[in-house]
């Protein structure tokens, strides 16, 4: 092993004040010294820290790297000793490998294409101009969290699905729990719980009386019944927290760069490389792990067998190497290839679906509120912590003239 190896000794649990939109220092310093550190998890566990775009790029195409829930027992920031950590339920594609992955992804990867999802546009441009219009009448402040951020991809996810909407409250706050980190392991079970018993429910209304939809679609094969509620739970958890973070986050992070956010409402044609840039600077899904299967040369590192690799997607968007002056966001950015929807088989399904939304949504949201403002000072943004897997903000004030 390499003396001049990194050790990155604990996970941030917080990042810098004043800069919420960029990873905590520990990991740009980690990726400074090298795209791979050491890194002993809490439970003594010896594992990997990799912040370097190429090696996360070449990890995540790569076989011997596997996302087997039951492997996952080493938590970056909590000791759980020698717990046993079970397989994923049946349908839970996004911690399993081939071939069980590709039996659920399969049938779903003709429902998410870039042609259907364009298709969507009108509904989306619908339920962002409704939105919009009910913010304005309520105006002239809002959380655009819960007025914008959160039930446009909500209603889409669910509309996609088959999914009523009316019973987002069995759901929603739920999932919140789940990607929000901020609730005990008892809630949480709870919350995940609560969410397999509904979905449970729906998949047997389903069953029962078939309706024009995903999950309809899908009752037309040899899935189980359990197998659909675990593909629908994916699809649900990973279908509108993500965009809801984005778009939340996204405005605020063009409220604090107005000359981008000008342009932004000055040159619609700039629209979808902007949405591709604030996904590269903001990059909400900031890591995952992975369990080398077998000893793996990387990096002049061997990664042993067993041992547990955190890839910071968000350091890696930020990597100097691949991106000129990567903490700055510039909408007019022509370097493509982020990776915060993950790269190889389990990149993410969603990605057009979510590409249709922001692309609708935030120029829709800053052409109508040409002076859109935070209501608070932004070091009162109430952020989601780091141990949250989705980054984002929790509410997010805001104002404008009328
Ligand atoms: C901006 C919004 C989104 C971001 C940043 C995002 C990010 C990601 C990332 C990073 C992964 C891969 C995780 C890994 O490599 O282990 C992923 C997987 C996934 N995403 Fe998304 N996602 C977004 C929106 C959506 C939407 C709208 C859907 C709706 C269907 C969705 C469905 C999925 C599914 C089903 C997977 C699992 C894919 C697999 O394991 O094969 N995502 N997403």
């Amino acid at each position: 092993m390499s003396e001049s190896l990194h050790t990155v000794t604990t996970m941030p649990a917080a990042r810098q004040p004043g800069c919420p939109f960029d990873p905590p220092k520990e990991l740009i310093q980690a990726r400074e010294h090298g795209p791979i550190s050491r890194f002993p998890f809490p439970d003594g566990h010896q594992g990997w820290l990799v912040t370097g775009y190429d090696l996360i790029r070449s990890i995540l195409a790569d076989p011997r790297f596997s996302s087997r829930k039951e492997l996952m027992g080493h938590h970056p920031l909590v000791d759980y000793g020698d717990i046993e950590v079970p397989p994923a339920p049946p349908g839970e594609f996004l911690l399993m490998d081939e071939p069980q992955h590709g039996r659920y992804r399969k049938p779903l990867v003709g429902k998410f294409t870039v042609r259907r999802m364009r298709l969507l546009t009108e509904r989306v441009e619908q339920v962002t101009a409704e939105h919009l219009d009910a913010m304005e009448k309520a105006g002239p402040t809002a959380d655009l969290v819960t007025a914008f951020a959160k039930p446009i991809p909500s209603i889409i996810i669910c509309e996609l699905l088959g999914v009523p909407y009316e019973d987002r409250g069995s759901f929603q706050d739920n999932i919140d729990k789940f990607l929000g980190g901020e609730v005990g392991d008892e809630e949480l079970i709870a919350a995940y719980t609560a969410t397999q018993q509904y979905l449970a429910e729906l998949v047997a209304a389903k069953r029962a009386n078939p309706t024009d939809d995903v999950l309809s679609d899908l009752l037309d094969s040899d899935l189980t019944d359990e197998e659909l509620r675990g593909m629908a739970l994916i699809l649900l958890a990973a279908g509108f927290d993500t965009t809801a973070n984005m778009l939340a986050l996204g405005t605020f992070a063009l409220l604090q760069n107005p000359e981008q956010l000008a342009a932004l409402r000055a040159e619609p044609a700039l629209t979808d490389g902007a949405v591709e840039e604030l996904l590269r600077y903001l990059s909400v899904a900031k890591q995952f792990a992975r369990v080398a299967l077998e000893d793996v040369e990387l990096g002049g590192q061997t990664i042993k067998a067993g041992s547990t690799v955190i890839l910071s997607l968000h350091t890696a968007n930020r990597d100097p190497e691949r991106f000129t002056d990567p903490h700055v966001l510039d909408l007019r950015r022509q370097e493509g290839g982020h990776l915060a929807f993950s790269h190889g088989i389990h990149q993410c399904l969603g990605q057009q679906l979510a590409r249709v939304e922001m692309r609708v949504a935030l120029p829709a949201l800053v052409s109508r509120f040409p002076t859109l403002r935070l209501a608070v000072p932004a070091e009162e943004v109430g952020l989601r912590p780091e141990t949250a897997d989705i980054y984002g903000v929790k509410s997010l004030p805001v104002t404008w003239d009328v």
